[in-house]
């Protein structure tokens, strides 16, 4: 038998999908299938990215396509696509919309690459993952949303930034769901071992005022989204939502078995049944081996729990819509 490299479909040629194409590629993770429905738009952006082959260094076929057909085997799936909110456009409007986009998609995936693995970026985030999962009928453990590696970079940067240390050496995680309720642990967060809380309290010599700046880089976590966007003008974060995603996809490709928070389907976890939820997981070639339970005090559990409420009801509501 010949040796094949990874197939790794991206659905939604849009800000992320050229990204998470152009990464894949550098990164050498295996061949691109770059999938839009708008014509000609993700052949351009693969030919393009391709004809850097040379200057890059890199062996991987890169093509764009506008039907299922061109992610025909594949075995990893990036989900991003969907559309923004347009003026005048309802919360449930949105909804209703990329609801009928991600079964769509969910439906292709089904047909062309039954057997592949799906990390989903679109937004609602823990919605769409949701019904990613119902419409493809894939087992839990194939069917994942990036949000949490995401939050957990930008709240680590946060703290390397303010502390003046290398972000390589800052472990901070941020759980629950991706919105405002999302819950970024402090009381775990660390520079290589080192509490961070500790270091900022014989930094500013002071609990209060240690308290108030890890207080407002949590504010900032939880709105950092809101910060690109609002700088933007036009659409929302790109460049760091693809590489959070491509980190996932890798440790699965690689068998790498990283520790990364993910959006994930619990089962009792967390006190949580029946629904996807950020948590941190071991990601490897099974796709969400293993769920990790971290100890919660009573604050954090109340905090995980208005989250987790917030995806229950953004669940129901899709329900309501007929989905
Ligand atoms: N099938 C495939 N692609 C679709 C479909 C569909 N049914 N409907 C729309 N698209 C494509 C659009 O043509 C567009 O190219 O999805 C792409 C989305 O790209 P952008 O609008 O540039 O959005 P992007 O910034 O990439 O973000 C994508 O990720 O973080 C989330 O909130 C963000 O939901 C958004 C998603």
């Amino acid at each position: 038998m010949a040796f094949k490299r990874p197939k790794i479909a991206l659905i939604g040629g849009g800000q992320i999908g050229g990204v998470l194409a152009q990464l894949s590629a550098l990164r050498e993770l295996g061949d691109v299938a770059l999938f839009d429905i708008v014509e000609d738009m993700p052949q351009g952006k693969t030919l393009d990215i391709a004809e850097a082959s040379r200057v890059d260094g890199f062996d991987v076929e890169l093509k764009g396509t506008n039907t299922y057909e061109g992610i025909k085997g594949a075995d990893i799936i990036i989900v991003t696509a969907g559309l923004p909110r347009k003026p005048g456009m309802s919360r449930d409007d949105l909804l209703t919309t990329n609801a009928n986009i991600i079964k769509s998609v969910a439906e292709g995936i089904k047909e062309y690459a039954p057997d592949s693995y799906v990390i989903v970026i679109s937004n609602p985030l823990d919605a769409m993952v949701t019904l990613m999962q119902k419409y493809t009928g894939f087992p839990a453990n194939r069917v994942m949303g990036q949000a949490g590696v995401l939050d957990s970079s930008r709240f680590s940067s946060f703290i390397a930034w303010e502390l003046g240390v290398s972000v390589k050496d800052v472990n901070a995680m941020v759980l629950g769901g991706h919105g405002d309720t999302m819950v970024p642990l402090v009381r775990y967060a660390n520079v290589n071992g080192c509490p961070v809380m500790e270091q900022l309290v014989k930094k500013y010599g002071d609990e209060a005022k240690a308290k108030e700046v890890m207080d407002a880089m949590v504010e900032r976590t939880k709105k950092a989204g809101g910060e690109v966007v609002g700088l933007l003008k036009t659409g929302s974060a790109f460049y760091s939502p693809a590489s959070s995603a491509i980190a996932m996809a890798e440790s699965i490709i690689k068998d790498q078995k990283r520790v990364l928070p993910t959006c994930a389907y619990l089962e009792g976890q967390y006190g949580v049944d029946g629904y996807y939820v950020g948590v941190p997981v071991v990601l490897g070639a099974n796709g969400v081996e293993r769920i990790i339970e971290v100890d919660l005090d009573e604050e954090e559990q109340k905090a995980m729990d208005v989250s987790v409420n917030a995806v229950k009801n953004l669940v129901a509501d899709m329900g309501k819509l007929g989905f």
